[in-house]
């Protein structure tokens, strides 16, 4: 198969926000119990409770944000629970993925992982069962200088300093399992919060990052009617994206479903545009709005409540990624941040964990290759390829494109797929506005089987390789195998 790569230098997208590639950690399943935290008292390797080898992953990664404490589980978390000595947690009980909740990973723990990480926090607030009050005094335990009971708090903790969190979600899905409200309603909710929440700007340089959770189509419009111009109380603006429920499983599937899954990203990138689309006309208004694509990700049927929303991830996963990934750095004008669900052992994971062994999965590793498009700017990248129609009618491409120019003008970094699943793809890259010098690096990821997975008895199954690219001047060639991914950094002349 042959196809073709236009890079326009001249046509600069945006900055990537390094937060395009965040992450996003439930207490749910094995997350955050078993997959960030394991108590001090585990004979995994742990640093005063906190798992060494995933934080350390997750660092390796250069993972920019982290999203807590839910998903549905925030609407119905009370941070208070959380902090203090360990004899004065109070147990409470998982209402949505059904299990106890001992509340020894708090608010403190998170920002320590986060810290460990080498991320930053973002932190969604309980509007469903909470209180404005509730919420505010979060916002004051985590920033506040000043002598208030909640900084008093937070310093009877054992931390002196403010911890400065700049993003906060003003409840998660509040069209369902966060109240179950119309847009209506959740503009009224929204407002009310946001007006307290705002106020506490002056507690960071810079003010917070507000963020309203929306849906799609007319809920968002309605939303934003209702918000009676009180557009100032927000800064980012959130979706959901979920796809895959019509595969069994992540290692068990049609090759028809590997190219439906490629074909959602065409239905993601349609959300994802009508959302833009909605922010840039009520940004008019003075207001700066931006997008977050706060959760999204793969989700089959394995992944269930019993299970602790458990599954694999394949190579298929990591294709899927780089597709996804590649239209969200497409979109980087407005889209500003995203959170894969979940981190560890819930849903599309970046690591999986077995008692005290861990895993990187194939997304670990696509996550990897995007890790110089960081505080990148955007290039249009234009590909001419052969399409293969997919079980829902849809048109998708065989090859997939994304580049960028690093901030100093001197690199050129390319993520490319090729989602075909036997053959491979001659690829003829073109230049405009800028000129390759010799000495690209390139990583690899493929593998026998797009349904390659790594397990705790092969964990490097499917990991990425180096590979020599002979890159030159204006017009190259690169060749792709059969179900794979390049990540490519060019030197510019
Ligand atoms: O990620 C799992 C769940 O999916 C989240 O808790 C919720 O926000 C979404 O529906």
């Amino acid at each position: 198969m042959e196809a073709k790569l236009r890079v326009n230098a001249t046509q600069k997208l945006g900055t990537i926000n390094p937060n395009m590639y965040g992450n996003f950690a439930e207490h749910l399943g094995r997350c955050i119990y078993g997959g960030l935290w394991v108590g001090p008292k585990s004979t995994t390797p742990n640093d005063n409770g906190l798992r060494l080898d995933t934080t350390s992953a997750l660092r390796d990664l250069k993972l920019p944000i982290l999203r807590w404490p839910g998903g549905c589980f925030a609407d119905n978390y009370h941070w208070q629970w959380g902090v203090g000595p360990e004899d004065q947690r109070r147990p409470g009980h998982n209402l949505w993925w059904d299990r106890p909740e001992p509340n020894e990973f708090g608010t403190d723990e998170f920002l320590r992982a986060c810290s460990t990480i080498g991320c930053a926090p973002y932190v969604c607030t309980n509007v469903g069962s909470g209180t404005v009050e509730e919420a505010l005094g979060w916002v004051e335990y985590c920033n506040s200088a000043q002598d208030t009971y909640n900084a008093r708090l937070r310093r009877d903790n054992g931390h002196s300093a403010p911890y400065g969190v700049r993003y906060w979600g003003i409840g998660n899905e509040n069209y369902g399992c966060g109240g179950n409200m119309t847009p209506e309603q959740y503009a009224f909710e929204y407002r009310k919060y946001a007006t307290y929440i705002r106020a506490m700007d002056a507690t960071l340089d810079g003010g917070l990052f507000l963020v309203a959770a929306g849906l799609f189509g007319d809920y968002n419009a309605e939303f934003f009617r209702h918000m009676n111009g009180a557009l100032h109380l927000l800064d980012g603006f959130s979706i959901h994206l979920y796809v895959g429920g019509f595969s069994p499983s992540a290692t068990t599937f049609s090759d028809d479903d590997h190219y439906r899954l490629m074909g959602e990203v065409l239905g993601m990138n349609e959300a994802v545009d009508r959302a833009c689309h909605l922010l840039r006309y009520y940004s008019t208004f003075g207001h700066r709005l931006n997008l977050v694509v706060d959760e999204w990700g793969t989700w089959y049927p394995e992944a269930n409540v019993p299970s602790g929303l458990y599954q694999q991830n394949a190579l298929r996963d990591a294709l899927y990624t780089v597709c996804a990934l590649n239209m969200f750095n497409r979109h980087c004008e407005r889209l500003v941040m995203t959170n894969m669900a979940q981190t560890i052992n819930v849903l599309q994971s970046v690591l999986l964990t077995q008692g005290s062994q861990m895993v990187r999965t194939p997304t670990y590793w696509a996550y990897w290759m995007f890790r110089d498009h960081m505080g990148a700017t955007g290039l249009a990248a234009d590909v001419d390829a052969p399409t293969i129609k997919d079980v829902a009618g849809r048109e998708v491409p065989l090859v997939d494109a994304s580049a960028s120019v690093s901030p100093d003008g001197d690199k050129l970094v390319l993520t490319l797929a090729n989602i075909h699943l036997t053959e491979e793809v001659t690829l003829e890259v073109s230049l405009v506005g800028a000129s390759a010098a010799t000495g690209a690096t390139g990583l690899l990821l493929t593998s026998p089987d797009v349904r390659d997975h790594n397990t705790f008895d092969a964990p490097d199954a499917v990991k990425p390789r180096e590979m020599e690219i002979l890159a030159g001047g204006e017009a190259f060639t690169i060749t792709l195998p059969p179900a794979s991914a390049l990540s490519l950094s060019i030197p510019l002349c």
